[in-house]
């Protein structure tokens, strides 16, 4: 494929430079490149030439030859960066270069032309230089291989699932971007409407609503590449904008979609960075991972569990312990760290900063020396045997710290979480490995306190495990959902459910989120009639591509594998987006500007 296609670009260069091996030995050659560096040895030039497959050495230097003198000449002007082309001979390596694929031959140069000389860089990818700079010369950045590396696996990983879902029938469709709102949890862009003054566009945080309409549709397998936008918090595995594989099937249960995307997961790690997944995935039910790793999206790499400790605490003198052990919705856990007695004061103090930002109000601990001596603010709560008896059910030993949390169950498992992590990661025990799972049983709705309404969990459109709209309404508050997410090493990669599909329920549903039926109509009318006409039983799922491609590639942000993401301050530095609008433009879309108070 790779050699056809080489073939076929036969313009400029007749090879590429990262591709030149052994077997040319003697052929001319023209290749097309930056001089990654250039180096005057005094009568020899050396230039490495780096195209998007890779290096390969180009020698200038004085010989019997027709050209080479005057290819010397320009070889000794060469900067970093210049854009050039090069004709020459390829030879063997004197010296062998094994940490290059090309490294056992070199080019000898017969001509060099300079296509664009560079100016002085603001940065050269060997240099690492703040990442603020390398998103404003976003060229120059992608330019390394490193980078090239990065945006290849992520191509690569595409094209592995479009292939793959092509064989087996999906059908990609596009669906609008103009559209109106669906909720997904997060804010929504807006675009204003010229023809309708004072009407806006919504962007889609995802093609939620449309490709359920598209199984009502008659099309059974669908999935779309699709840019989704949502106006949240960015972080280092979110951006406004982001890359979906989304899919649906209609006359399907969750089996069926769970054990088919698995299968496609698999292949395509196997097929672009050649690693087998677990078969099958295991499973993990939401109210198991929030209490055994304080998380809906566990990291299994790290061996490391919560234990609940409320029984052992809740007759103790200690208020903020016995507090929520004796409450339904408390929790008090316990995270026990082998070899954690060598953190000092200052280190435990960073732990509970650490939790402090997940929410906690404070972190117990209980300290093991080696000796066995302890320290520990909490002891003097507890009398001998129960102090005793606590360490025992926990299993902690000399040299070990055991971390405690205590307060509200979803607050304490999110912080316990979040030293769970930072533990791994400090202890190094974060084994080398891929460990993914589903996490299924999600709760149907969250309670949202400032709101005083439930929310749902995953979106408005997912089924309850209860086929009744009686038992839902009567259990709300503990219901569960047909909803589920795939997890990979601590990251959620995707996330689907087994949709309403009767508009009785989906009305109900709409309820119990208080959504009342006249807003319902305006909101979701199309939904609950295209609902009434035989819609089959339907479900999916979307996967992140951007946090697959990043895993893939080994990095931590999937900034590294978007070519022109935005900052976590939400701008793009290279272009300057967001940017003012004029007056005239703004009036042509009936748009005018408040100037807030503070904003
Ligand atoms: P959900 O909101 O869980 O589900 O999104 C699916 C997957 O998209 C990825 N993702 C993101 N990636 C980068 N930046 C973001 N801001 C971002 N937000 C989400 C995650 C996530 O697992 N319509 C439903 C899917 C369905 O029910 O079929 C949806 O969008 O990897
Ligand atoms: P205090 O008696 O308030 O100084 O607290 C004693 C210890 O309990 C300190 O180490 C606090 O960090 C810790 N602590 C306070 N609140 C909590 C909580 N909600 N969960 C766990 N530990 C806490």
């Amino acid at each position: 494929m790779r050699g056809r296609f080489q073939q076929e670009i036969k313009l400029m260069r007749s090879h590429f430079c990262g591709l030149v091996d052994e077997a040319l030995i003697g052929q001319t050659i023209t290749l097309c490149g930056w001089a990654d560096v250039a180096r005057n040895m005094g009568g020899v030039v050396f230039i490495d030439l780096r195209d998007h497959e890779g290096i390969v050495q180009v020698v200038a230097e004085p010989a019997d030859l027709p050209g080479n003198d005057e290819a010397l000449a320009v070889a000794a002007t060469i900067g970093y960066e210049d854009a050039l082309r090069i004709t020459g001979k390829v030879r063997a390596r004197h010296s062998v270069n094994d940490k290059i694929k090309t490294g056992r031959v070199e080019v000898l140069a017969e001509k060099i032309e300079v296509l664009n000389k560079a100016e002085p860089l603001p940065f050269h990818h060997h240099e690492n230089p703040g990442e603020d700079i390398r998103l404003k010369y976003r060229y120059l950045d992608l330019r390394s291989p490193e980078m090239q590396r990065k945006m290849r696996t992520r191509t690569k990983l595409v094209s592995a699932l479009r292939a793959w879902l092509d064989a087996r029938g999906f059908q990609d469709i596009e669906t609008p971007i103009l559209t109106k709102a669906t909720p997904e949890g997060a804010r929504d862009f807006l675009v204003p409407a010229r023809m309708h003054p004072g009407e806006f566009y919504a962007l889609p945080q995802s093609p939620q609503l449309f490709k359920q309409i598209l199984m009502m549709a008659g099309f059974d397998r669908y999935y779309q590449i699709a840019r989704c936008f949502r106006d949240e918090a960015l972080r280092a595995d979110r951006q406004l904008e982001f890359t979906q594989l989304d899919m649906e099937f209609a006359w399907v249960d969750e089996r069926d979609v769970q054990d088919t995307v698995e299968e496609m997961i698999r292949h395509v790690f196997r097929e672009v960075i050649q690693v087998e997944l677990d078969e099958p995935f295991p499973r993990m039910t939401w109210a198991e991972a929030m209490r055994r790793y304080g998380s809906d999206k566990p990291d299994l790499r790290i061996a490391l569990e919560l234990v609940d400790v409320a029984e052992q605490v809740k007759d103790s003198g200690f208020a903020v312990f016995t507090g929520p052990a004796n409450e339904a919705d408390g929790r008090v856990a316990a995270l026990r760290i082998p070899g954690g007695a060598s953190l000092s004061r200052k280190q435990i103090d960073e732990y509970s900063a650490h939790a402090a930002k997940h929410g906690a109000k404070g972190l117990a601990y209980i300290k093991i020396a080696d000796s066995g001596e302890i320290t520990s603010p909490i002891q003097k709560f507890f009398d001998d045997a129960a102090f005793a008896a606590l360490l025992k059910h926990v299993g902690a030993g000399n040299g070990d710290i055991v971390f405690f949390g205590a307060g509200k169950y979803s607050t304490v498992s999110d912080f316990m979480g979040a030293v769970r992590l930072k533990a791994g990661k400090d202890f190094g025990l974060v084994e080398d490995a891929w460990k993914p799972l589903w996490v299924t049983d999600f709760p149907m709705f969250e309670w949202d306190e400032e709101a005083g309404r439930f929310v749902a969990l995953h979106h408005p459109f997912t089924a309850p495990a209860v086929d009744s709209i009686d038992e839902l309404r009567a259990h709300a508050a503990t219901a569960v959902s047909r909803g589920y997410d795939m997890v990979l090493n601590g990251n959620e990669i995707g996330g689907g459910s087994i949709r309403i599909h009767r508009p009785q329920m989906q009305a109900a549903v709409f309820e119990l989120l208080g959504i009342d039926a006249k807003e319902q109509q305006a909101k979701f009318g199309f939904l609950l009639d295209a609902l009434k006409y035989g819609a089959p039983p339907h479900g999916g799922i979307a996967f992140g591509i951007d946090r697959i491609a990043a895993l893939m590639a080994g990095t931590e942000s999937i900034r590294d594998v978007i070519a022109f993401p935005k900052t976590t301050s939400a701008q793009c530095l290279m272009t300057d987006a967001p940017s003012p609008i004029d007056d005239a433009q703004l009036a042509e879309v009936h748009v005018a500007v408040r100037n807030e108070p503070g904003a």
